[in-house]
């Protein structure tokens, strides 16, 4: 996830806030009586091994996004050779056509056996954020198990997820699985700096097709493992927040530092800052600022939208002496439905309550990081966001941090999620009307 991976602060707050608006439809309707029987989501134990193995060889590989002109693409070439290893019945389908984007993304067709059923789209990202090796128990590209867990770089964010995608597709496939409904997986090789040269030319290469998708489902919000005594709860991500880059500058009259004035340029700045961590800390609408770590301390980042927010930063920092540029700012992405006609999320809460049946509420939620499906807006009005995943809370911080890992338990899972997911996917059966329940 690009910026900072903070849907999972969005779900914890919506988990703490309450539980209002949870809704109780009763979703896609008749999905039992589908034509095919359904494959069973059970792996053998060799397969489970194969499964984590190829996820430990995926970390492996440094596919680092530095800057937006700075990628391993050596690393990004030797990931495409991987993924053609270790799914080779993926890439040797006859319904499957795979083609390279941008030279390093990839976008897989995979063709059902009812072209009447509008298509959707599974995302996933190749590039991981640096991490050097300070701090973490195991080297960050060493793939290493321990204590039943896959530690490095990308094994939540967000080589699980593609990882996850292609071997369930690879699963369902030697099990002689044909799709009915056609769906696309793209997986974007530049989505931490940006996606302009992946997500963004495969979205572009499919509108010049005339593509449209009933949904596309990305990285987002995670499963919160709240512990015995929480209600677990599942965002499923709906929107996005815009964001914004502000510049924040000083100028004083120079002066010789044997002579400092009462106030220096540094000291009305790091002011400026402080009243920005203070405000983090409250409620109300500053609890939507939030300050980050940024690597000058000129440069701040703040995750909201843009007018408003500028007019709220200058009332948090008071002082005129500070003076507010913007450097780029984007709105929030529209909400997506998730009311009982929305395909695209009643299919993720049928799955979610299949493969989780201890989650006990489905709601929609807002992302605040950014991910690749901002690029795919004209393709479809359903982006969801989500990460069949669970997470313990502290571990949010190693997302883009240090000691990222994911246990094994939980990639098992999630391949699963995505096996369901597929077969889900093949349903003819429209969401059933709008019931409201009082
Ligand atoms: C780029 O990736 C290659 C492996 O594909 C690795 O050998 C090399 O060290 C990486 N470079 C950097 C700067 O991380
Ligand atoms: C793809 O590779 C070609 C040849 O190396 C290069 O000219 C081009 O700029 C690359 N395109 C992208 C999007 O990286
Ligand atoms: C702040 O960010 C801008 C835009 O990314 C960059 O041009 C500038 O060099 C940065 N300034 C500092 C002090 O890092
Ligand atoms: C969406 O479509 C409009 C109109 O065709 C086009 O101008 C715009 O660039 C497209 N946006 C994206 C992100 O593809």
């Amino acid at each position: 996830m690009a910026r900072l991976s903070v849907c999972l602060l969005a779900s914890l707050s919506a988990l703490l806030l309450g539980i209002a608006a949870v809704s109780r439809s009763k979703g896609l309707r008749g999905t039992e009586s589908q034509r095919e029987p359904r494959i069973p989501s059970q792996f053998s134990q060799e397969q489970r091994i194969a499964m984590k193995e190829a996820l430990k060889g995926a970390i492996q590989i440094p596919t680092v996004s530095f800057s937006p002109k700075e990628l391993n693409t050596t690393a990004l070439a030797e990931f495409g050779e991987y993924i053609r290893k270790v799914f080779p019945t993926v890439f040797h389908t006859s319904f499957i056509r795979h083609e390279v984007v941008g030279n390093y993304s990839h976008l897989f067709t995979i063709k059902g056996s009812d072209l009447s059923m509008q298509p959707y789209m599974l995302l996933a990202h190749i590039d991981v954020v640096p991490a050097p090796d300070k701090g973490w128990d195991v080297p960050p590209f060493s793939g290493l198990e321990r204590d039943g867990f896959i530690y490095g770089r990308g094994t939540l964010d967000n080589k699980n997820s593609l990882m996850a995608i292609l071997q369930a597709l690879e699963l369902l496939l030697i099990r002689n699985y044909i799709p009915r409904r056609s769906f696309f997986i793209a997986l974007g090789h530049d989505e931490e700096v940006s996606g302009i040269n992946g997500a963004q030319k495969i979205s572009a290469l499919l509108q010049a097709r005339g593509v449209q998708l009933a949904f596309v489902v990305d990285e987002g919000s995670f499963i919160l493992d709240g512990g015995p005594s929480l209600v677990l709860s599942y965002r499923v991500s709906v929107s996005e927040k815009g964001a914004i880059n502000l510049m924040l500058q000083v100028n004083m009259t120079p002066g010789h530092s044997s002579a400092p004035p009462k106030e220096t340029s540094i000291g009305i700045l790091a002011a400026a800052v402080s009243r920005f961590c203070l405000a983090g800390e409250k409620s109300g609408p500053y609890r939507f600022i939030q300050y980050l770590n940024s690597r000058s301390i000129r440069n701040q980042t703040f995750f909201v939208s843009s007018l408003k927010v500028l007019k709220l930063a200058k009332d948090i920092v008071a002082d005129d002496r500070v003076q507010f540029h913007v450097l780029d700012a984007f709105d929030p992405l529209p909400i997506s439905p998730s009311d009982d006609q929305a395909l695209g999320y009643q299919l993720l809460r049928q799955t979610i309550q299949s493969v989780f049946p201890e989650v006990n509420i489905v709601a929609p939620g807002t992302c605040i990081g950014n991910t690749d499906s901002r690029h795919y807006l004209n393709l479809t009005t359903g982006i969801y966001r989500f990460n069949p995943v669970y997470l313990q809370p502290q571990s949010f911080s190693s997302i883009h941090g240090i000691n990222e890992k994911i246990s094994v338990e939980a990639y098992e899972t999630q391949v699963k999620f995505i096996f369901e997911f597929i077969q889900n996917g093949d349903t003819d059966v429209e969401p059933v009307p709008h019931l409201h329940e009082l």
